[in-house]
């Protein structure tokens, strides 16, 4: 192939995918749209040391081409060997003492950057303040539980919190070692079986918005085939919608009045009430907690974590969860379902709703 025809090749896959990549960039999603004190901080981190890395590339380069070019064999003087330097005092210092300062320069910010994010007194504190938000987060394979140890309340899938203050973090796991990541607002933070992690976010009201309401989150460590499927979503409010929701929770009581969804309830008290819980206040022990808390399924935006939230995928997961999310827990617990009762059990649980 002539040669320009595949340079002109590459650099036309280079430019199409300079402008996918361009694409990436949603702001319920990206750390290079930041979404609270968290994310600012560590933005700006990623951006001085993004510059220190530019700066000493260009001087590198410059010099290079510089010494390239200057001491160059020229014809008729290919014997010619030009000075040696070697030892010279002054380079020695320069090339030392400038690498030094630059390291000082990205290390001060970093290191009293990490000492604030790693805050975390208000939450340990003997009597914590009232209107300190605490969530215990708990990962499984491949689901989320999210604890308010002092609303009593509990909730799945969909992590709902404050803005404009900042929220602390329990973080564990009960399986395997997995990661709590909220892109846009900050992170990430292994959730280990063996210990307890603690840390803070804060989510930006008007970053919310421009959002649409909703923060996506990820499992940020391989946990097993379905980890890229362990995603959660982040609710945002204002400190009065989100008292409100804590109410509306802590006195939530499923209420069936359509006949096919009472079925749906018979069936479910049946079998799969030994591990889902349809109340929000939920007292069984952590080890009894096998499975998501119910109690506001309606509400949420997403099937499974993943699927739009509609009655169609509902069918779809209840019929063959494997096919969702390979390796989840919830295959194989149940035997086969007929459809009328995949139908009945499908308008019980959208019927589940505290809002
Ligand atoms: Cu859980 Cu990856």
């Amino acid at each position: 192939m002539k040669k320009w025809l595949l340079n002109w090749r590459l650099f036309s896959l280079f430019s199409v995918m300079a402008l996918l990549l361009a694409g990436c960039g949603k702001p319920f999603l990206s750390t290079l749209q930041p979404a609270g004190e968290v994310a600012d901080m560590q933005y700006s981190l990623m951006l001085l040391s993004t510059a220190i890395m530019v700066l000493v590339i260009i001087v590198v380069t410059i010099i290079f081409v510089y010494v390239v070019v200057r001491f160059r064999q020229r014809k008729g003087e290919e014997k010619k060997i030009p000075k040696q330097v070697e030892g010279s005092h002054t380079l020695e210092i320069v090339w030392t003492v400038i690498p030094i300062i630059l390291l000082i320069i990205l290390a001060v910010p970093t290191v009293s950057a990490t000492f604030k994010l790693a805050d975390v007194k208000p939450m340990n504190k003997e009597k914590r303040d009232k209107h300190t938000v605490v969530v215990n987060v708990r990962a499984n394979l491949y689901w989320w539980e999210f604890e308010y140890p002092d609303y009593g309340i509990i909730t799945s899938q969909e992590l709902v919190v404050p803005t404009n203050e900042r929220v602390y973090f329990n973080l564990k796991a009960s399986d395997v070692k997995h990661s709590f990541w909220i892109p846009a607002v900050g992170g990430k933070m292994d959730t280990n079986t063996d210990n307890k992690n603690q840390f803070w976010l804060e989510f930006d009201q008007k970053a919310t918005d421009k959002a649409g309401g909703i923060f996506y989150g990820k499992c940020a460590e391989l946990c097993g085939p379905s980890h890229a499927l362990m995603d959660f979503k982040v609710k945002p409010l204002p400190r009065a919608d989100f008292d409100q929701w804590v109410e509306k929770m802590k006195n939530a009581k499923p209420v069936v009045t359509d006949s096919v969804a009472k079925e749906g309830e018979a069936i479910f008290n049946k079998s799969c009430i030994g591990c889902h819980a349809v109340s929000p206040v939920d007292k069984r022990p952590e080890q009894a907690r096998t499975a998501p808390n119910l109690a506001n399924f309606g509400d949420r935006t997403r099937i499974a974590g993943i699927l739009d939230h509609n009655e169609e995928n509902l069918k779809k997961w209840l019929k063959d969860p494997n096919s969702v999310k390979p390796g989840n827990k919830m295959a194989g617990t149940y035997g086969n379902l007929t459809d009328d009762q995949i139908n009945a059990l499908t308008k019980y649980l959208m019927s589940l709703k505290v809002e």
